[in-house]
């Protein structure tokens, strides 16, 4: 019997679970099982996307009768030729010999290879960017190579601002009757097992991944449709924040994962009493058995933390095997950007901590203490100050600079507009409304004042039209943005002028709070509605001391922070070609080419003025 649902009013979800599997690809353990997603479209042509592991082939087949209805395969797009996701196409193309094939030719190369029907009479071949129209949807193609596999491609339907996303935002699990993210608790329930899927399938090619994201965060996406896990039709940065930490490498959580092997408790023995050293400081520690709990929730595990701490007994003259396999597996997934501990064991030749090592010295950008601690048999008396060291050197990590206040003093009265940067600024779209005209603008200084009544203040340039609108309705809203935020926000509310176009231009549905002014629900995780009760004039700025009339969270992604900001949205400034000087915004990134910058010069981007500016 099938078992089908509706992702939108013309498109269902046809895939299937499978709670049978013990390891996925033969080497990831899935105790809760995997979802095996395709998607078929009924357009005025109907386009299926991708097909199914052959585990859940005959469920998918009576899918698709059910949601065709009677009518005819037009295009199978195939976006990945891994098997679980193509080993059903020969046996749909006996029941379907009508249908095109859309796909690239390293796909077409792949399906020759893995499979023996004719597709080279039913093939439709498509190269970056090229465009398929099925009717009232037109899809865009995207080739995402090594996301997971070379020949992978990522297909945007325009029409429904929907991400056929391939292995990528994929999770482990399988589906339990939900079907989209928000039907469950993500970041408690799954984002550990997406965090699994990604460090362990595709967390090897991060440049990889940084390149597709890159090329999507220029698509208005509202939907992202995996091959593997839960639709996205919400709080899309919820996921994609992560991918863009995990790609770069970035820690998700200040603290240290302590992994050992220890064949008679003596090695464990010496990681608990460096974890509750490290916990004595407030530092987060986890820690694992390496011959109990799977490799993969390891090398997921060292995706996370910021520190890694590897202690093993001597096996053999090497390293223990189960951490030796770990290790292997932690640099094939190109394990990087991290601070690493090595304690060793041996009764008689401890080498193990030499030849951890020697493995993880070949990553890159892991940063291994000198100092190892060396153990023979069982920690004594006299070594628990080798433990101390260890966790005072890597507790150092987490202090505050020592000597920051004193050291670096600037001359009395300088301003160094670097260290203003340093507070921790949030950034916001503040939004008002006149009569019929809504607008909005980018502000980063909203602070709570007081609790009881909870009142706020916002500083907004008076250059900004919403700056006036507000002086005038005594109202505005504050939508409080989220890591993951694309620059084009940035773009669409921060570097024009409200006066001369309409901001939400094709934002879709208009979300107002009770106040009647609009609010934005994407990329945001908190919308505040205030009625300004005082205002203070701050010479270029107005400072509105307002009350809060309604307050209400919309996810649980984190805020941006003007550092976040600067680090994982604004665009790295392109440098001017051949031999030519220039200057760049440090606000938006736009370049000025030229040997000097006039003092008056205003950014076209972002309307910051020259002091923003710093030479290339
Ligand atoms: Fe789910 Fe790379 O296949």
């Amino acid at each position: 019997m099938y078992c089908i649902k509706k992702v939108t009013d013309d498109l269902v979800w046809v895939g299937a679970n499978d709670r049978r599997l013990a390891l996925f690809e033969g080497v990831y353990s899935v105790p809760a099982g995997v979802s095996y997603n395709s998607y078929l479209l009924t357009d005025e042509k109907t386009v299926l996307f991708d097909t199914v592991d052959k585990a859940v082939r005959q469920r998918f087949l009576e899918n698709i009768e059910e949601a065709l209805k009677g009518r005819k395969l037009d295009y199978l797009v195939v976006q990945h030729v891994e098997p679980d996701h193509s080993a059903v196409i020969p046996e749909l193309i006996r029941q379907h010999p009508e249908i095109k094939i859309v796909c690239s030719a390293r796909v077409l190369q792949f399906i020759k290879q893995f499979y023996d029907f004719d597709i080279d009479s039913r093939v439709h071949l498509v190269e970056e960017n090229a465009t398929l129209n099925t009717g009232k949807h037109t899809f865009q193609f995207i080739m995402a190579p090594m996301v997971h596999w070379p020949e992978v491609m990522l297909t945007y339907d325009s029409t429904a601002k929907i991400l056929f996303s391939a292995d990528a935002f994929g999770c482990f699990g399988a589906l339990n009757g939900a079907l989209f993210a928000d039907e469950v608790d993500f970041a408690k329930d799954y984002m550990d097992e997406a965090r699994r899927y990604y460090s362990n399938i595709v967390g090897k090619y991060g440049t990889q991944v940084e390149s597709a994201l890159g090329k999507t965060s220029a698509l208005n996406i509202e939907m992202i449709c995996p091959l593997h896990g839960f639709v996205w039709r919400s709080n899309l940065s919820e996921i994609i924040s992560k991918y863009m930490l995990w790609s770069k490498y970035e820690p998700e959580e200040r603290g240290v994962m302590i992994a050992y092997a220890s064949v008679y408790g003596n090695t464990e023995n010496a990681a608990e009493i460096l974890a509750c050293r490290l916990r004595d400081m407030g530092i987060k520690t986890v820690i694992f058995d390496v011959s109990v709990t799977p490799a993969s929730e390891i090398v997921s595990a060292a995706f996370k933390w910021s520190h890694l701490v590897f202690a093993s007994t001597t096996y053999n003259a090497g390293i223990f095997v189960t951490m030796e396999a770990l290790i292997n597996d932690l640099a094939a997934h190109n394990i990087q950007n991290r601070r690493v501990a090595i304690i060793e064991n041996g009764s008689w030749a401890p080498t193990s901590g030499g030849l951890i090592r020697e493995i993880l010295s070949k990553c890159e950008k892991i940063n291994i203490l000198e100092n190892n601690v060396s153990i023979l048999s069982g920690l004594k008396q006299a070594q628990l100050s080798d433990i101390e060291a260890m966790a005072e050197a890597i507790g150092a990590d987490f202090a505050p600079p020592a000597g920051a206040a004193q050291n670096n003093q600037p001359a009395p009265n300088a301003v160094d507009p670097a260290a203003m940067f340093k507070l921790s600024y949030g950034l916001f779209v503040l939004t008002a409304r006149d009569g019929k005209k809504d607008n909005g603008c980018i502000i980063n200084t909203v602070m709570q004042l007081t609790a009881s009544p909870v009142k706020i203040t916002i500083g907004v340039n008076k250059a900004n039209y919403t700056h006036d609108m507000i002086l005038k309705t005594n109202k505005f809203n504050i939508s409080v943005l989220s890591e993951g935020v694309p620059f084009r926000v940035f773009q669409q509310f921060g570097f024009h002028s409200g006066k001369d176009m309409d901001k939400f231009a094709g934002s879709g549905e208009a979300l107002r709070t009770p106040n009647g002014i609009r609010y934005v629900s994407e990329w945001t995780n908190g919308v505040i509605s205030a009625e300004v009760k005082n205002t203070i004039d701050c010479g270029t700025h107005t400072l509105f001391i307002a009350e809060v009339n309604q307050a209400f969270s919309l996810s649980r992604v984190p805020s941006v922070t003007y550092q976040y900001y600067f680090d994982n949205i604004k665009p790295k400034p392109q440098p001017p070609k051949g031999n030519k000087k220039g200057f760049v915004c440090k606000i938006c990134g736009y370049v000025h080419e030229g040997d000097t910058l006039p003092d008056d010069f205003i950014c076209p981007l972002c309307k910051h003025g020259a002091a923003d500016f710093e030479p290339i």
